[in-house]
């Protein structure tokens, strides 16, 4: 097993980058916040079968937390990272810095409109500026061919491919279904802050889609009636507090009108103590 180089500095990341284009060599990109689990490491498969070299990004993006979030106390777990990056043969890592990503006088956000300021948007304020702002920021320097992203962030995901078209940036974005645990919780870093009790509860979230999702497959068009069915199983444990249970069209996240008529997506958002959760379902 070879460990992945990590790099560092931008001059690194850039003299690696001249070699692999040297080569002719296409790449792919997988950004991340590190704290991997098996979701991540689909997204590196996938990108492992599209391209000759594939890189990974481990970077905490101070500004996509808002005050009062869990910057300080997110999962940081490099040694394992890189070992289970070595088991898929990726080739670097990118390991920039809070100095490298922000330095002083940094002042320059991608600020997005409609989309962005919905959803996740709406409930953390300069989340998705954060978002926006460091994956630019991580493609304008890794320079990739293709990037994936996981659709359990659902929102990013339409976010990024959004700027892509918008900013014409000469990448394609694919999106990596959401890998489940056997009892169907989305796997995410944030699941390891769940308490054992918490951890039995969040399943629910994922009943609540599949609730909606059956209720669709049996011909409910009505968006009130199919988040209400989602919304039944989860509120039965009061120690869901929901943030938001959304039904929208899958091509511009706005609300779906009376009746379902589009390719639509459930977004749902709540909390289990201190722990945010976030899943979704499209519905077809
Ligand atoms: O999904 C994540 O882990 C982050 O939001 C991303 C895309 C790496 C940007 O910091």
């Amino acid at each position: 097993m070879t460990m992945p180089s990590t790099l560092i500095s931008i001059a690194d990341l850039q003299a690696r980058r001249q070699a692999w284009d040297s080569d002719g060599a296409k790449v792919a990109f997988v950004p991340t916040m590190g704290a991997l689990h098996q979701g991540h490491l689909s997204l590196v498969k996938q990108a492992r079968n599209l391209a000759d070299r594939v890189i990974v990004s481990i970077f905490v993006n101070p500004t996509q937390f808002g005050p009062g979030e869990d910057l300080s106390k997110y999962p940081r777990t490099l040694s394992a990272d890189l070992e289970l990056l070595a088991r898929e043969n990726v080739e670097a890592v990118f390991l920039p810095s809070d100095a490298t990503m922000y330095p002083d006088g940094f002042q320059t956000y991608v600020h997005g409109k409609g989309m962005a300021l919905q959803l996740e948007g709406s409930s953390r304020k300069h989340h998705f500026e954060g978002v926006l702002t460091v994956v630019l920021k991580l493609f304008n320097l890794v320079q990739p061919h293709v990037a994936i992203f996981g659709k359990k962030d659902y929102q990013q995901w339409r976010l990024i491919e959004q700027m892509v078209a918008d900013l014409n940036l000469p990448i394609k974005i694919i999106g990596g279904e959401t890998l489940r645990d056997s009892d169907g919780l989305a796997m995410s870093s944030r699941n390891r802050y769940l308490s054992e009790g918490e951890r039995q509860l969040a399943p629910f979230i994922y009943q609540g889609l599949l609730a909606a999702k059956a209720g669709f497959a049996a011909g409910e068009r009505s968006p009130e009636v199919l988040i209400a069915s989602c919304r039944n199983v989860i509120e039965q444990h009061q120690d869901f507090v929901v943030d938001y249970i959304e039904l929208r069209q899958r091509r511009n996240l706005l609300p779906c009108g009376t009746s379902v008529a589009e390719a639509s997506v459930m977004l749902v958002a709540v909390r289990l103590g201190t722990t945010r959760l976030i899943d979704n379902m499209e519905m077809d």
